[in-house]
């Protein structure tokens, strides 16, 4: 390991880099700067950019701003584009800055390669948000990929749950490396809600049972995406006192599907990314969640909001086992069967929003620094 210390990292002289390129990286990153940074520990943020726009939102929520900033998005980047741009980067930062610890987050591309270019370097991994596994390579589709490799490449592994913890045991992990911490998405709702919240939108759907929609995931582009929303379509013509409120992802892919199948609908509202805050707060106000997005789904249980999940697998199971969250699959009937359902029956819909929220209380970024700062993990 660089740096000064041998055994406990000292917050005094140690420098830790950590890195992220997307909104839901740091959304769920950013307090744990502010964590680190409230301690006097010295860290970095360095932003490959796989995102634009809606990432700078993130990060501007929290008062975050970057010290390296790789700005590589392009419109329809592919998995090569992002690796490739991200690993020449992080080769050319290592050269000239060698943290003695690399903080990654989950499963995306970015998290993927700032790690490889640890593990090429030798420097420490330490990865926020381990051992979530679907189990299924192909959904979510390459996150499940991303995050299997990360772990291999780490030394410390910040699981937000115990099934997550058990999931990296049983893959042979050492159990001195594995930390069960909560989720830092938790810790970002601290951030973020705000009582008695007003907005445009709220204020266009008032008297309506929100539900609060988001689909973008990879493996969903093309005709599956075409088919949830054709489901959303159905939904709000059979339900006059229902509202759609779609923030649609910059993504072409989903941009040019939303518009054809939602756009001009009565009762549904297309709108550009909503920052984190009103984010949040609308879906803290909403009826229920329909979504493919991995990150909404622990923040449906922080929330007690029931959430639809238009997946066939999850990664996140403790939403689903504690009953806040339920797959929908991602079949036309099977999601307008689904919704309509919990739309219908109020019993059903009261017993999911008592469900207790499985991915913690808020205290993650605190439990994580404590145990960099107390750790030897830099040290094999
Ligand atoms: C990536 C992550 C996925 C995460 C999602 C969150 C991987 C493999 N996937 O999705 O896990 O759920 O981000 O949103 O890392 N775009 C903009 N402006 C932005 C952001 C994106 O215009 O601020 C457009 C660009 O055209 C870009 C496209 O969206 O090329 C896709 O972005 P990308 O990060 O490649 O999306 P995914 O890989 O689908
Ligand atoms: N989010 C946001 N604005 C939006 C839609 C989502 O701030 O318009 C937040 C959401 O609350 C969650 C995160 O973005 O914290 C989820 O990101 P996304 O669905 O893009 O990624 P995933 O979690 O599926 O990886």
């Amino acid at each position: 390991m660089s740096g000064a210390t041998q055994n406990n990292l000292n917050k005094e002289n140690i420098k830790i880099l950590i890195a992220f390129g997307t909104r839901p990286e740091a959304i769920k990153m950013c307090p744990l700067v502010r964590e680190l940074r409230s301690r006097g520990v010295g860290v970095k943020v360095c932003v490959t950019g796989q995102h634009k726009e809606i990432l700078y939102s993130a990060m501007k929520a929290f008062g975050v701003s970057a010290d390296y900033d790789f700005g590589i998005m392009s419109e329809g980047q592919t998995l090569f584009d992002l690796t490739e741009r991200i690993l020449a980067k992080m080769k050319s930062l290592l050269a000239v800055y060698t943290p003695d610890a690399i903080l990654v987050h989950g499963d995306t591309t970015t998290a993927f390669a700032v790690a490889l270019a640890g593990f090429y370097s030798k420097i420490p991994v330490a990865h926020v948000e381990a051992g979530l596994r679907s189990y299924d390579l192909s959904s979510p589709y390459p996150e499940e990929l991303n995050r299997r490799a990360i772990t291999l490449m780490s030394r410390a592994h910040f699981a937000p749950t115990n099934d997550a913890a058990c999931n990296l045991l049983g893959e042979g992990v050492p159990s001195s490396q594995v930390f069960v911490t909560g989720n830092t998405v938790v810790d970002a709702l601290g951030y973020t809600l705000r009582k008695g919240f007003k907005s445009k939108l709220l204020k266009e759907m008032a008297g309506k049972r929100i539900i609060f929609l988001t689909a973008h995931r990879r493996e969903s582009h093309g005709k599956t995406l075409e088919n949830m929303l054709l489901a959303v379509r159905r939904i709000s013509e059979s339900f006059e006192d229902v509202g759609v409120i779609y923030p649609v992802h910059p993504n072409p892919n989903v941009k040019n599907t939303a518009e054809k199948i939602l756009g001009g609908r009565e009762r549904i509202i297309l709108c550009p990314p909503l920052d984190v805050v009103e984010c949040h707060n609308v879906m803290a106000k909403s009826y229920m969640l329909l979504t493919d997005s991995g990150g909404i789904q622990e923040e449906a249980a922080a929330l007690r909001r029931p959430a639809l999940v238009m997946r066939n697998v999850t990664e996140r199971p403790e939403g689903i086992k504690v009953g806040i969250s339920a797959l929908a699959g991602t079949d036309g009937e099977q999601i307008f069967v689904t919704v309509k359902r919990l739309l219908e029956d109020k019993k059903l819909y009261e017993k999911m929003r008592r469900a207790d929220n499985p991915y913690g209380s808020g205290n993650a970024c605190g439990k994580i620094a404590d145990i960099l700062l107390s750790s030897n993990f830099g040290n094999k």
